[in-house]
Formats: structure tokens, sequence, C-alpha cells
């Protein structure tokens, strides 16, 4: 039986106190108050130190999930990559964490990794670190790009042309400003995802109010979820959507 609905308010608490897995607790206020804000984003990623080489990543990192993401590109492999073309990955809202590097450095599959975020502060920070500390793909046709753009209007990518949508706590912050610019992030992952292609939504939300989300934005029947375990006193889910045709 899935637990009773948490409301949004107490869901997000623990969150902000909690602030990216490297203990930086100095941004908690502003966050707790501007989650959706660009600005609040825009400050956090401007006050890092871009050749510090420790990435903020929002509770949990590529090493938490990659026995999650890896198998995931490995059963897609077969059916998507019939022209020998890396899969397409794109990484939504993905401020500076470590998952695209991660992806690029431990992925045997061939895969263009498109990190998009509207922060350009964020954007230029991880431009910065990986031309400063260049990493080896795994696989040499792989190739990871850190763009500045609005996950709520993939205008750029076309339909139909990527296998793997990521959203780590992104939707989570668009959900301060209501359901609509959330719901606009599913409808875009749709729409750019192959036949079988996946979204993974990364939360703290609980399925009850996450599936309700889904149903809503008429993804329902497509999702499975999985629990990720606790951390710091929270469960962490995996919402997993697959593109029918
Ligand atoms: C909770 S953080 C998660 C960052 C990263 N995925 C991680 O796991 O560390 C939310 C991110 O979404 C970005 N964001 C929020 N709204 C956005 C939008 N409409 N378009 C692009 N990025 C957005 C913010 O700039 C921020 O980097």
């Amino acid at each position: 039986m899935f637990r009773l609905h948490r409301m949004l308010s107490c869901l997000r608490q623990p969150l902000v106190q909690r602030f990216g897995t490297n203990g930086d607790k100095s941004h908690g206020e502003s966050l707790r108050h501007g989650m959706g804000s660009s600005k609040v984003w825009d400050n956090i990623y401007s006050s890092k130190n871009t050749k510090d080489s420790s990435h903020f990543d929002w509770f949990c990192s590529y090493k938490d999930l990659q026995d999650l993401l890896l198998p995931l590109l490995h059963d897609m492999a077969p059916t998507m990559n019939h022209s020998g073309q890396p899969l397409h990955v794109l990484d939504l809202g993905c401020g500076t964490s470590d998952v695209g590097l991660g992806l690029l450095c431990n992925s045997p599959i061939p895969l263009l990794i498109s990190c998009v975020d509207r922060s350009k502060p964020a954007v230029l920070a991880m431009r910065e670190h990986f031309m400063h500390s260049p990493v080896m793909p795994k696989h040499k046709y792989s190739h990871l790009e850190y763009v500045e753009g609005d996950v709520t209007d993939l205008h750029h990518v076309h339909s139909s042309s990527v296998s793997l949508v990521l959203d780590k706590g992104t939707s989570d912050a668009l959900l301060r400003s209501g359901t609509e610019p959330a719901q606009r992030l599913v409808r875009e992952a749709l729409r750019v995802l192959q036949v079988g292609g996946k979204l993974v939504q990364l939360t703290d939300e609980d399925p009850d109010a996450r599936l309700g989300f889904f149903e809503k934005v008429g993804a329902g029947p497509a999702v499975t979820f999985h629990d990720l375990g606790e951390k710091h006193g929270l469960t962490y889910y995996a919402y997993i959507v697959t593109r029918s045709s």
C-alpha cells in the first residue's frame, strides 16, 4: 500500500535543509523560499568555485544511480542503436550534477549526453570544469555537452530522437511554480523520446502524489516506480515513463 499523501510543503523542508550531497547548507534558506526561482539557482551556482572538482548534486549523485541507469541503456541499445549512432541522453535541469560526466566515463554504449539548464552560471561552470579537468569517455564515440535552455520548451530537440531523459529534482523545482511547468516538462520529454525511450524522474515525492501527477498529464499507464531507499530520513524514488507509440 502506498503511504498516505504528504503535503508538498512537508516534503520540501527537509530537502532544503539537507542541501546537496556535499553538505553545503549555506543556501538552505534561500532555497526554502525560492526553489522555483531562476535567480536563486543562478546565485547558488555563481557562488560555487568552478575550479573545485566537487559537484553539487541534488540528493544523490551518479554513483547512487549507475546501477539503475546503465542497465536501462544496455537494454535499449539493441533496439535504438540500429545505425551505430550514439544514443541521445538528455539531463533536464542538470545544474552542476555529476550524472552526465558519470555516464560519459562509464557507459560502454556510445552516448550523446546533452545536459540542459536555464541557469547560465551552472552551464558555464560545467563547461569550465570539463575544460580544466577533461575526462576520457568510456566509449570513444561518446560526447557530452552543456546547453543553456528551458526544459519546458525543448524546441531545439527533434521529436522522437532521444533514448533517455533524466530529471533529477527538476520537476520538484518546477512544481514550486505550479503543476503546469512540470507537466510541460513531461510532455516535452515524451515528444522528444523515441518509441520505447524512457523518462526517469528522481524525486523524494511518494507514489500517491507523483502517480496522480502522471495521471493528470496523461502518462499514468506508462509509469513504473522503484524505491531507491532511504537517505537522511527520506525515501527516494525513480519514476520511469516509457514512451509508447
Ligand atoms: C533541484 S535542482 C537539480 C539540479 C540537478 N539535476 C541535480 O540533481 O543536482 C533543479 C535545477 O533545475 C533547473 N531548472 C529549473 N527550472 C528550469 C527550466 N525551466 N529550464 C531549465 N532548467 C531549469 C535549475 O536551474 C536547477 O539547476
